[in-house]
């Protein structure tokens, strides 16, 4: 026999089609507390988007070192043969949750590791480096590529505004204006941790390092015009390529690599390592493996297990912990602040982002909360109840020196920190001639849709600092499309540059 349909207090109810009415065709009685539920249940299935990287998709792996890095760290999850299950969200930064998948942007890469000593997080994205260098400038630099307040529509004059007014952003904006901004699938492209993380080896070693995840797909990317046709054919185009390749039992890998640098070395190194807007050359610090990760189990529900997921930087474990990077110090609060909201004030009691390891906290109460300690448990610390007791020892806790006065500044500048350096070492040296060809065109579609002559101009100029060839010849497309600023011809510039 068919189960009976169900209250939500698990009381059988009498009809899935009709309310309950006075007669077959009269009113519709206000006690029919099932048809009310299932209406008011129903209001409120959906949550706050993501306010950035709202759409997205994901699944469940496994990670397996595959090489022993324990001289640089005791977290347990990258010691020689460890194998960890895994959940991961890929996604689009700017987008709203409907939006096309194939709309040019940076791509989101977060990874969980559900570890013996708590939730691990990489909150990462496809590209190394990122547009600002200081949280401060966050909230402004979304808004600039979100939409207008008024018309509801994205717009080239505040995209390439902010920009062209924060010269930081120019060596992330040549990866987006690049092949990474429009990658063939989740599958085929790489990750990066892209802030310094500190690792603290057995003896209390420190070490700083960058992650770097190589897909066993390869890299591959999309043509511009493309990535267009297929935004308005399948909206869900990485989403279902992701799903389906799972499904058909085709998983996705990717390598963990990290670059290791010295504690001390960071002090003295030619680009301060902790500017997110900065690589750390390979030459300077090769990458050494740590293992594989493997996604190998789509999500069985995706509200319950992708939407609800809770990715944060500030989740470390012993052995790992952030760095001085001012963005990374900002994102630390951010995320955890968000999810209490997006999700709620217990989000961490959900199943997709509960630790495997055990919870000893006296945090209590709350909205959603269904987990607690034996009623004889103490509430407070100290106590002289056997409560759990911090120790500093096993949190495996960083540190580094920090000393001075409060002061709102730029960090200090290494010998070759600029703004504009590592941009035009991207553009000229690892784009060959057909990918500088696609770039050009996909930063002459952009700036050929702004409309202000003065921003235009500074656009120009940017590439200009970038490379005084690509500058100039972007200036001749413009030029030579007959486009000026401020006329009704713009509308016809190819519409990119949507972050
Ligand atoms: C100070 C700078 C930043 C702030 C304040 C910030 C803030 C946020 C917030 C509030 C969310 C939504 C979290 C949620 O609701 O679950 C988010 C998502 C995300 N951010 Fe950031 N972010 C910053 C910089 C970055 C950087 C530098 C990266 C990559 C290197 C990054 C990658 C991501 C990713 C991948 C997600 C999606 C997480 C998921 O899959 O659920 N963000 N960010």
């Amino acid at each position: 026999m068919t189960e009976p349909t169900t209250t939500q207090t698990g009381t059988p109810v009498s009809s899935d089609a009709h309310s309950l009415t006075n007669g077959p065709d009269g009113v519709t009685a206000l006690h029919d507390r099932y048809l009310v539920e299932k209406l008011a249940q129903f209001n409120r299935e959906r949550i706050p988007e993501r306010i950035v990287h709202a759409k997205g998709g994901g699944a469940f792996g496994t990670f397996t070192v595959t090489d022993d890095v324990s001289r640089f760290t005791k977290a347990a999850v990258f010691q020689p043969g460890a194998v960890t299950d895994t959940l991961q969200r890929f996604s689009s930064v700017a987008g709203e949750q409907g939006s096309p998948d194939t709309w040019r942007d940076v791509r989101g890469f977060s990874m969980k590791f559900y570890t013996t000593e708590g939730n691990y997080d990489i909150v990462g994205n496809n590209t190394p480096v990122f547009f600002i260098r200081d949280g401060m400038k966050f909230p402004d630099f979304i808004h600039s590529q979100k939409r207008l307040p008024g018309s509801g529509l994205r717009d080239a004059d505040m995209q390439w505004d902010f920009w062209s007014l924060s010269p930081e952003s120019a060596h992330q904006v040549t990866y987006l204006m690049g092949d990474r901004g429009l990658p063939r699938s989740w599958r085929e492209m790489p990750g990066y941790g892209s802030h310094t993380y500190q690792w603290i080896n057995a003896e209390g070693e420190r070490f700083w390092v960058k992650y770097h995840f190589t897909s066993n797909q390869g890299n591959v990317e999309m043509e511009g015009a493309e990535a267009e046709l297929i935004a308005g054919a399948d909206a869900d185009y990485y989403r279902r390529d992701l799903y389906e390749a799972i499904e058909a039992g085709n998983f996705p890998s990717w390598d963990l690599y990290v670059q290791v640098m010295p504690y001390e070395e960071a002090k003295t190194y030619r680009f301060n390592p902790f500017d997110l807007t900065k690589v750390w050359p390979h030459a300077d610090y090769p990458r050494i493996k740590v293992g594989t990760h493997t996604l190998n189990r789509n999500p069985e529900n995706f509200f319950a297990q992708i939407e609800q997921a809770a990715f944060s930087p500030a989740n470390t474990v012993p052995g790992i912990d952030i760095s001085p990077d001012k963005m990374l110090m900002a994102r630390v609060f951010s995320y955890p602040d968000a999810q209490r909201y997006r999700v709620g004030t217990n989000y961490n009691e959900l199943p997709v982002n509960a630790p495997i390891s055990k919870v000893s906290s006296y945090t209590q109460d709350g909205q959603g909360r269904h987990g607690f300690s034996a009623p004889s448990a103490p509430v407070y610390a100290p106590n002289s109840f056997g409560g759990p007791v911090a120790d500093a020892e096993a949190s495996g806790a960083g540190t580094w020196e920090s000393d001075g006065e409060l002061v709102r500044a730029a960090a200090t500048l290494h010998a070759e920190d600029d703004d504009f350096g590592q941009a035009g070492t991207l553009y000229r040296e690892v784009y060959d001639a057909e990918a500088k060809k696609r770039f050009l065109q996909t930063i002459t579609g952009g700036v050929g849709g702004v409309t202000r002559a003065d921003i235009r101009e500074r656009a120009i100029q940017y590439w200009t600092n970038v490379d005084a060839e690509l500058g100039a010849a972007l200036r001749a497309n413009l030029e030579s499309t007959g486009e000026q600023a401020g006329t009704t011809a713009n509308e016809a510039a190819e519409p990119v540059g949507v972050v």
